[in-house]
């Protein structure tokens, strides 16, 4: 990718105030973007004005709702890239309450495509989805060929808020493409609950000084660092390979949960954890084993994950050591 790509360019992202869509923007700033910024802030989702600390005088910050069909029409006009990463992310928050996740994963999507259709048809969208889709893997490493069989009512709004994106390309000639994410970490991760991730919390309480709980330990997770992510997107968004397609992202390397948390603790200089297991809904919601098959993205676009998992985690540690107290 030419950083010239985003140079001068505008540039929206919804969910911009929260972890991946805030890193996105400060490497966008950098690259030469005016950024818009599309946020809700509803507090127990992961959005936080702390996260554009330093970036805060060169982006717009727009307050609103993608579920508001008409900010999106306004916000939509004139840009020539969407990162679209508003949404939902609790899996067990998507079982209490079905509906919400429904209206901002699912139904939501469809006005920002409408938007787009109607107002600005050639805008490229990167859509964020996840892995959760695939549910629990048949096979490992999961390629993009595996079933989409999702195990929570999260992975059915997000496959379907993908599917919207990639028809909208195919159908309506709206150019997007989506990403599968998979676990994701680094610096504006969210800490003060698993609600994101598990990771986060473990964070938060070995900063704290307190131990954290590992549930099932010889479960294999693959971890993406959100510098790699970032770039990931901004190659898709560059890249006209990406067009149309659906392309998994993932770690440089395979860890049970047990040597996550060892590892987590040696990069600390301390700490402690003490097995737990899963509670009866999170264990219902289980998908065990995961970890991605991420050739087709390395072999389309030339992405590979640069951050290690040790580099990664210590970088985070550092982060939360001098922050914490803006997370929680
Ligand atoms: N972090 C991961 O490990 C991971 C893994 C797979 C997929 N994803 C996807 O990546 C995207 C970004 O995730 P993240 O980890 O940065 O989470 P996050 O919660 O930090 O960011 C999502 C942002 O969307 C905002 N938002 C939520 N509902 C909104 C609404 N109705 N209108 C406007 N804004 C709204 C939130 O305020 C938040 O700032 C999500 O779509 C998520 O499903 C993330």
């Amino acid at each position: 990718m030419s950083p010239a790509a985003f140079q001068d360019k505008n540039v929206l992202i919804t969910g911009g105030l929260g972890f991946i869509g805030s890193n996105l923007a400060c490497r966008l700033v950098e690259l030469g973007a005016q950024v818009t910024l599309l946020d809700s802030l509803i507090p127990e989702y992961g959005g936080n004005l702390f996260n554009i600390t330093g970036i805060e005088g060169r982006v717009k910050v727009n307050i609103s709702d993608v579920r508001d069909a008409h900010s999106m029409r306004y916000l939509v006009q004139d840009q020539h890239y969407l990162f679209n990463l508003a949404g939902q992310t609790s899996h067990m928050d998507s079982m209490h309450d079905p509906y919400t996740d429904l209206e901002i994963n699912c139904r939501a999507q469809i006005s920002i495509l409408e938007a787009c259709r109607n107002h600005n048809r050639d805008i490229k969208i990167v859509f964020a989805s996840t892995r959760q889709i695939y549910g629990k893997p048949d096979f490992l490493p999961v390629s993009e060929d595996h079933l989409l069989r999702p195990a929570d009512v999260n992975g059915v709004n997000k496959m379907a808020g993908e599917w919207y994106h990639i028809l909208y390309n195919n159908v309506f000639g709206i150019t997007a493409c989506a990403l599968r994410l998979t676990n994701t970490y680094g610096p504006r991760m969210r800490v003060k609950d698993a609600r994101q991730t598990f990771l986060g919390l473990w964070i938060r309480l070995l900063v704290e000084g307190r131990p954290f709980e590992v549930w099932e330990g010889d479960q294999l997770r693959d971890f993406t660092f959100v510098e790699d992510a970032v770039e990931a997107m901004l190659l898709a968004a560059a890249c006209e390979q990406a067009n149309g397609r659906s392309l998994n992202l993932g770690g440089d390397s395979v860890v049970s949960l047990k040597e996550l948390a060892d590892l987590l603790v040696e990069v600390n200089g301390g700490g402690e954890y003490v097995a737990g297991s899963y509670p009866p809904d999170r264990k219902r919601i289980d998908i065990g084993d995961y970890y991605a098959d991420f050739s087709r993205i390395r072999s389309a676009l030339g992405w590979d994950p640069r951050v290690g998992l040790r580099e990664g985690l210590a970088r985070t540690l550092s982060y939360y050591r001098q922050h914490l107290e803006q997370y929680l």
